[in-house]
């Protein structure tokens, strides 16, 4: 990456960096990563015409360097088209540092790693029931019951919220994250920001009742490693003043919307490959210490967040000039694919060493909750192994998977204790 020199380089209108590409159209899904590996040797550094035009990077190099000059790539707004529903930035994905780093302070003691292992006991036994309600099933759905489930309770049980509103937590987040594929941009913020309404009245009166406890019992003194998140966060202080409902609502948003569908298409994208492939599962099933690597390699191989920056100032990146309040998309899955920074990229290898996989992003908004997905996998992959060593896919019914900035499977059906 360069700052502005006199050298020749190309810009939004040099026809040979032009594409279509297009992270939303459910046509490119399972194109995905060959459509990335033509950017990357074409034109790393690419302009989209679709919503309203933006750059594509695919180079590990260059999205690992715009994660990390916030200076120049502004966090500001990480969605192209710029709004899934949410009322102002989701907090602290779209705050820029100085306040990133005071939100950061408030939020990183909530996810420690301490705090997390200490929460492994009660996502082990979600696991365990998740899978004795599967019980003697031959046909499943894994996404339903069990790729959704897992991350969607451990999140209720994280906010200190009733197991009973998961089915509502996960309306929203399909239909926020999902939106309506294939229609206008008009028609998808309209479809993303009902549903973002009605989570943000539900999280409004969840807070409002921790607020009236406050009123009641005095301010406390929270203790960071035992009380849920929903107590912290309202008795946190942005410096010397108490977060804002305003504040707490965006915080509450982008933990659900980071928390539920990344840890869901996880889940689902890897067991797609293990059915397919019953030489890695024996793998897991016979070798379980590999599962902590293993979970490090689907990891790189399955990456689902496609974020977004806004260039700052004028910048010249693989000979191309981005301009200041140009749009970036930076797809990490493109990142972890790329043939410069991984060997045989497109081989899924659990002895894969070293994987500087940048599937949690990097620089200051790497994923806060890094810690507590890489358990739940771990546990989900493990337990699950244990308990159905063989599955395959349903010939009869195929799979559905879907594009997006995070993308994911909507259905997976799996016929059970059967293999290829
Ligand atoms: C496999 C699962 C997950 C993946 C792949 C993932 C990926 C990411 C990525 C790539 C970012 C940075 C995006 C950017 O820089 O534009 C991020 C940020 C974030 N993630 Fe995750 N995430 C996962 C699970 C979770 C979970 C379980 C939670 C919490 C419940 C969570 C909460 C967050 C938050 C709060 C941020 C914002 C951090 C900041 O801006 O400082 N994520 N995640």
């Amino acid at each position: 990456m360069t700052t502005l020199e006199n050298e020749p380089v190309k810009t939004a209108e040099s026809p040979e960096i032009q594409t279509d590409f297009d992270i939303h159209d459910p046509a490119g899904v399972e194109t995905l990563f060959d459509d990335y590996a033509e950017l990357r040797s074409k034109c790393p550094v690419a302009h989209s015409t679709k919503w309203g035009g933006h750059w594509v990077m695919t180079r590990y190099d260059d999205i690992s360097e715009a994660m990390r000059t916030p200076e120049l790539f502004s966090s500001e707004c990480v969605n192209i088209p710029p709004t899934i529903g949410q009322d102002g930035p989701m907090i602290p994905l779209e705050i820029d540092p100085p306040d990133h780093t005071t939100y950061r302070q408030i939020m990183t003691p909530l996810f420690s790693p301490t705090r997390m292992r200490k929460l492994e006991p009660e996502i082990r036994e979600i696991v365990l029931e998740l899978l004795d309600s599967i019980g003697d099933a031959t046909e499943i759905d894994f996404v339903a019951a069990f790729a959704k489930e897992l991350p969607t309770r451990v999140f209720l049980k994280l906010m200190g919220w009733s197991e009973g509103d998961a089915e509502r937590l996960n309306d929203w987040t399909d239909r926020i994250v999902l939106g309506l594929p294939g229609a206008s941009e008009e028609d998808n913020t309209a479809f993303r920001m009902e549903a973002a309404l009605e989570v943000y009245a539900y999280f409004a009166e969840l807070i409002d009742e921790r607020f009236e406890q406050r009123e009641t019992d005095g301010p406390r003194e929270v203790d960071r490693d035992i009380d849920d998140i929903t107590d912290v966060l309202v008795n946190s202080k942005f410096g010397d003043r108490d977060l804002t409902q305003f504040e707490m609502l965006n915080i509450l948003f982008l933990m659900m919307i980071g928390g539920l569908h990344t840890v869901q298409g996880q889940l689902a994208h890897s067991w797609i490959h293990f059915a397919q492939h019953p030489d890695k599962r024996k793998e897991l099933v016979e070798n379980p210490e590999i599962i902590p690597a293993a979970v490090e390699e689907m990891l790189r191989y399955e990456s689902a967040v496609a974020g977004a920056r806004v260039v700052q100032e004028d910048v010249v990146v693989g000979g191309v000039l981005l301009k200041a309040g140009d749009r970036v998309l930076i797809p990490l899955a493109a990142a972890n694919r790329d043939p410069e920074k991984f060997d045989r990229p497109d081989e899924i290898d659990f002895a894969r060493e070293p994987n500087p996989h940048v599937a949690f992003g990097g620089g200051r908004h790497r994923c806060l909750g890094s810690h507590l997905a890489r358990i739940e996998l771990t546990i989900a992959f493990s337990e699950w192994h244990k308990r159905f060593p063989d599955y395959r896919l349903n010939p009869e019914a195929p799979y559905k998977k879907h594009l997006s900035q995070v993308r994911g499977v909507e259905k997976l059906p799996l016929l059970l204790n059967q293999s290829l």
